[in-house]
């Protein structure tokens, strides 16, 4: 069981490493972007301590088969907790209300032919190579090489001054790379454009070229700039002008000549054969028909309604020429392969290649690399673009990808996925070394068949989990992770890639019927789609009473949850009351990884809370609590796990843990007399009341030997014994 078997500090420790580099513990992630994945080392801590045997710490790195377990996960985003699931050898059953979410997971799990897809690919590139490679080539300033390659080119958005016609660059600053990943700082000079190396930013000196003054600053700032040429203060964005236009302002690129005596990056300022490679590739595009390109205006949205104000009005206005032909290019060679994984696998590749081929990238002036479209869950528009090579570079003598955003770096990262899936592993850390522990005997995919009977089913649904009807007390288990109230705008993000993808693959019962994967039934709060709390809670509700229905009575229904305000897990709180399930644990584990937050020591948290559920069982009597004293009791063993487990925590994961602790309970005394068909608004004062009986957070801080400013790396301590509760055999049952 869960409750007792769970290992907080020791999945804590391994999901926290997880989060940093979620690619190396979870290759299987590289399918396709998705928002929020959860740490895959949660799920499988937490499968194994319901339906393993023994110390979860030893079972963890063993290969096991739970045959004839069947998991449900009805909001199934990227698939984390089905494909663990699926890779221990349980049935599974995932639903998701978005389809791009249930392509992603289909492809996850199906299986492939890895050289042939590799092969494929290679001829994919290889031909695109032959169509478009020129206009990625540039000629190296060090050796004159013009077979040099760009890794990206650098745009800036102009626009002409309202009074004297002029166009202006809108830089907001002109650094083009710190001295972070190059030996020294490069400015752009204001007045010619020239790159200059500088040693100290802040007294730049003057340009090598036009002996200019250098500035660190540039003038458009808070949507205001002033006019270099009449001094006239000019405002943007200016939506009615259209889509913003830019100018190419600087190329980082790579030069395999150069490269072995060379230190940091090669930069240049664009020459004459660059700007006129791009218009020859303009010229290619406005020459041929395009088929593939999609033609769909940007709907309004709480996040898209940004992309008007600064004059986008479809999405085809996202890409420059050159990424449209280089895209249409791919999508065309896709559509004439035969129908199969290899093909949907290319397509998918296509559809996450988008979020590095659009003009909406910036340039992280740092590390020195693209940052694609969905490194927030927002379309930020920036002033500076990053334009990358859409072939990728490969650095023969070492054999690895150069750069990042191209169709080689999508098809490493999508092969190692699949590699994994077909022979998973787990990092295990021993004396400050990582090891790679191969897990024998388990993959993720479809069954082998053996007698022609499946081993391991896969049900996937796309529908919103409000409508899904299981065979009652069918389920085992059901493990998710549910949308947050106005957390992540999935479909309205999603469409992005969408409307391409839906090109591509449309057929005739295809998840791709709809021109949108919004949808009315979608649980997450949106302005623009009048979708409001109360639209939130009754849909949790019904999802949790579906779900409940199809589990055999006493199996866990566990669900992580985080937010910063406990009002946005009263509708959580009646979900579960809803469905008649008691909360029998809330357990916490890191989740999003901020880098920062734990060394400024901020009320933020990085801490999920996972909630185990059940309609019958036993709960034992420590896990149950009256007061703020007895609240504190719970949430300082869990502090006391976590350090155990080597982590550190800010006041905010103390307060999330709390939040768990007083959701739980709340549930827990309110489930008698419990009357879901009361009205909704009364429902949730009866939660928010429970809470405040409890104590809240303010109470239960209290009795928390709790310094407000202190570090991240204080050591909690209890300020008094408890000894008002049972021991470990002390179970109330329910
Ligand atoms: C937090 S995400 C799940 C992320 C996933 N666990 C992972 O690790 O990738 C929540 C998901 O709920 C889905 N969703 C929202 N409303 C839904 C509904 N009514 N029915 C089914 N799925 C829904 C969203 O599309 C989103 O994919
Ligand atoms: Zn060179
Ligand atoms: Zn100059
Ligand atoms: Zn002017």
């Amino acid at each position: 069981m869960i409750e007792k078997h769970f290992d907080i500090g020791f999945i804590a420790n391994l999901a926290l490493r997880e989060k940093q580099i979620q690619q190396n513990y979870r290759p299987v992630i590289a399918v396709h972007k998705w928002f929020a994945r959860r740490p895959g080392t949660l799920f499988r801590g937490l499968l194994l301590s319901e339906f393993g045997s023994g110390e979860l710490e030893n079972q963890y790195y063993e290969p096991h088969n739970l045959t004839g377990i069947t998991i449900a996960d009805p909001f199934m985003g990227g698939g984390t907790p089905i494909l663990e699931a699926n890779r221990l050898g349980c049935n599974v059953i995932g639903c998701d209300i978005n389809p791009m979410a249930y392509w992603i997971v289909e492809r996850e799990l199906a299986s492939i032919d890895l050289e042939a897809y590799r092969n494929a690919a290679n001829n994919l590139v290889e031909d695109l190579r032959q169509k478009v490679g020129s206009y990625y080539s540039t000629r190296c300033t060090i050796c004159g090489n013009e077979a040099a390659q760009v890794k990206y080119f650098l745009w800036i958005k102009t626009l002409p001054c309202e009074e004297c016609g002029e166009n202006m660059d809108l830089f907001p600053g002109f650094t083009l790379s710190t001295n972070n990943r190059h030996p020294f700082h490069i400015l752009i000079c204001s007045s010619c454009g020239e790159l200059n190396e500088v040693v100290n930013p802040k007294s730049p000196g003057i340009c090598k070229t036009c002996s200019s003054t250098l500035h660190q600053e540039g003038k458009a700032r808070t949507g205001r700039t002033t006019c270099h040429h009449c001094g006239k203060v000019n405002r943007y964005p200016r939506p009615n002008g259209g889509a913003p236009v830019h100018r190419m302002i600087a190329i980082e690129y790579f030069c395999p000549q150069c490269k072995p005596g060379h230190q940091g990056r090669f930069f240049k300022k664009p020459d004459e054969m660059d700007l006129l490679n791009y218009d020859q590739a303009h010229d290619r595009w406005n020459s041929i028909q395009c088929r593939f390109v999609p033609s769909e205006d940007i709907p309004s949205g709480d996040e898209s309604t940004r992309l008007h104000r600064w004059g986008y009005r479809n999405y085809q206005e996202l890409f420059n020429p050159r990424q449209l032909l280089g895209l249409e290019l791919s999508c065309r060679h896709i559509a004439s392969l035969p129908e199969g994984e290899i093909k949907a696998a290319l397509a998918t590749n296509l559809s996450d290649l988008l979020r590095y081929q659009n003009m909406l990238c910036r340039y992280d002036t740092s590390a020195l690399k693209s940052l694609d479209i969905f490194s927030v869950h927002g379309f930020p528009v920036g002033l500076m673009q990053c334009e990358s090579n859409i072939l990728g570079i490969i650095d023969e003598i070492k054999g690895t990808n150069v750069g990042s955003g191209g169709w080689n770096n999508i098809v490493e990262k999508y092969t190692r996925a699949k590699a994994y899936c077909q022979q998973p592993f787990e990092i295990k850390h021993h004396k400050g070394k990582k090891i790679q522990v191969k897990i024998a005997d388990e993959w993720i995919g479809p069954s082998v068949k053996s007698n022609g009977v499946p081993t391991k089913s896969i049900q996937l649904y796309c529908t919103s989990s409000t409508e899904l009807d299981l065979p009652q007390a069918s389920l085992d288990a059901v493990f998710t992770d549910p949308p947050y109230f106005g957390n992540v705008q999935y479909a309205e993000l999603m469409d992005f890639c969408y409307v391409w993808l839906r090109r591509l693959m449309l057929t005739d019962q295809s998840v791709f019927r709809q021109n949108s994967t919004r949808d009315m039934d979608e649980l997450t709060g949106n302005t623009t789609m009048e979708r409001g709390l109360m639209h939130f809670l009754e849909g949790m509700s019904k999802v949790f009473q579906n779900m409940t229905r199809a589990l055999k009575p006493g199996s866990p229904f566990v669900f992580t949850y985080h937010h910063n305000d406990i009002n946005a897990y009263i509708p959580i709180a009646v979900a579960i009351l809803d469905a008649g399930l008691v909360c029998t644990a809330s357990l916490p584990c890191p989740a999003e990884m901020g880098a920062s937050i734990h060394i400024n020591g901020t009320g933020s948290s990085i801490m999920d809370t996972v909630f185990v559920c059940r309609s019958t069982g036993i709960v034992n009597r420590r896990a149950i609590a009256s007061t703020p004293k007895g609240i504190a009791r719970m949430v300082l063993e869990d502090l006391q796990q976590m350090e155990n487990g080597g982590i550190k925590y800010t006041l905010g994961d103390v307060r999330c843990i709390t939040y768990g602790h007083l959701i739980r309970m709340s549930v827990w005394h309110l489930r008698g007399g419990w009357n879901k068909d009361a009205n909704t608004d009364a429902k949730m004062a009866k939660v928010a009341k429970q809470i405040d009986a409890l104590g809240s957070w303010q109470q239960v801080k209290e009795h928390l030997s709790v310094d407000i400013s202190a570090p991240a790396t204080q050591s909690w301590v209890a300020m008094e014994e408890s000894v008002e509760y049972g021991g470990k055999h002390d179970d109330i049952a329910f």
